[in-house]
C-alpha cells in the first residue's frame, strides 16, 4: 500500500519538527507547502511574489495556487512510494482535491497534533530557523548551542516574518475557521488519529511513530 501521511495541526503545533523526523523514520519525502512557498519567496519567483502578501498577513494562499504547486511537487519520482504532507491540506477544498487525485491503492493517515492555543504563540514567536538547512530551533525549548548558529550545519538562524504575535493570532484565527473542519472531515473517513502535541518533542514523536508502525492498520481509502 502506498500512503499519503497528513500532518494536521495549528500554527506552531510542531508539524515541521515532527515531520522531519518521521520522514526519516518512514523513508518518505517531507513535503511542506509552507517550505515550498518560502523557497519561492527567497528565489523571488512569481509564485513567491504572489504568496508573500498572503503569508505576511497570516492568510491562506488561494486554493488553486496551493493545489497546483503541491500537485507539481508530488508528481516527482521521489513521491511515487508515498509522501508526508506538512501544512496541506488546509481547507476542505484542498482535502477534496487531494482525495480525488489519490488513485486506487493509495491510503491516507491523518495525524492531528493537539496543542492549546495559549502555547502556540510562544512556540511560534520563539522559533529560529536555519537559512541553509531549515533546521527548526526554539529560543527556549530547543536553544542552539551557539547563539544564532544552527546546531545541524552551522548556518545562520533567522525568525520567520510571520512569527510576530499579531500575525500568529491571525494564523490561529484562520486555522480555527478554515482548517479545523478537516478534523471532522478525516474523522468521518476513519483516517484520523489525534496526538497530544503539548508534551516534549520526543514524547510526541514516540506516539506518532507508534501509530504509524501498528501492523495491519495502514489507514483507510480516502473517499
Ligand atoms: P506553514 O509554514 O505551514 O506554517 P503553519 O501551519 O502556520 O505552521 P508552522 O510552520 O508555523 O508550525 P509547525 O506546526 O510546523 O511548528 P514547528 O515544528 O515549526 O505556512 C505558512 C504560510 O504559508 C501560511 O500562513 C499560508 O499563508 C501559507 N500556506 C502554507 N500551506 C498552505 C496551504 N495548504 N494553503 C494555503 N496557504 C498555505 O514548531 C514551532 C516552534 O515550536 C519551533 O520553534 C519548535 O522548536 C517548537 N516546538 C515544536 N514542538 C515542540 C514541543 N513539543 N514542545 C516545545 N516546543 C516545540
Ligand atoms: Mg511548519
Amino acid at each position: 500500500m502506498t500512503s499519503a501521511v497528513i500532518m494536521l495541526g495549528p500554527p506552531g503545533a510542531g508539524k515541521g519538527t515532527q515531520a522531519v523526523r518521521l520522514a526519516v523514520e518512514l523513508g518518505l519525502p517531507h513535503v511542506s507547502t509552507g517550505d515550498l512557498f518560502r523557497e519561492n519567496l527567497s528565489n523571488e519567483t512569481d509564485l513567491g511574489k504572489l504568496a508573500k502578501t498572503y503569508m505576511e498577513a497570516g492568510k491562506l494562499v488561494p486554493d488553486d495556487v496551493v493545489i497546483d504547486m503541491l500537485f507539481g511537487r508530488v508528481a516527482a519520482d521521489d513521491c511515487n512510494g508515498g509522501y508526508l504532507l506538512d501544512g496541506f491540506p488546509r481547507t476542505v477544498a484542498q482535502a477534496e482535491a487531494l482525495s480525488e487525485r489519490l488513485a486506487d491503492g493509495w491510503t491516507t493517515r491523518t495525524l492531528q497534533l493537539d496543542v492549546p492555543d495559549e502555547s502556540l504563540v510562544e512556540r511560534a514567536s520563539g522559533r529560529l530557523l536555519c537559512k541553509d538547512c531549515g533546521n527548526i530551533h526554539h529560543e527556549k525549548y530547543k536553544a542552539p548551542a551557539a547563539e544564532g548558529v544552527c546546531d545541524a550545519c552551522g548556518g545562520e538562524l533567522y525568525k520567520r516574518a510571520d512569527d510576530n504575535a499579531e500575525t500568529v493570532q491571525e494564523r490561529l484565527a484562520v486555522y480555527h475557521n478554515e482548517t479545523k473542519p478537516l478534523i471532522q472531515y478525516y474523522d468521518e473517513r476513519g483516517t484520523l488519529d489525534v496526538v497530544d502535541g503539548s508534551r516534549t518533542p520526543d514524547e510526541v514523536f514516540n506516539d506518532l511513530r507508534g501509530l504509524l508502525s501498528v501492523s495491519g492498520a495502514p489507514g483507510q481509502e480516502v473517499t
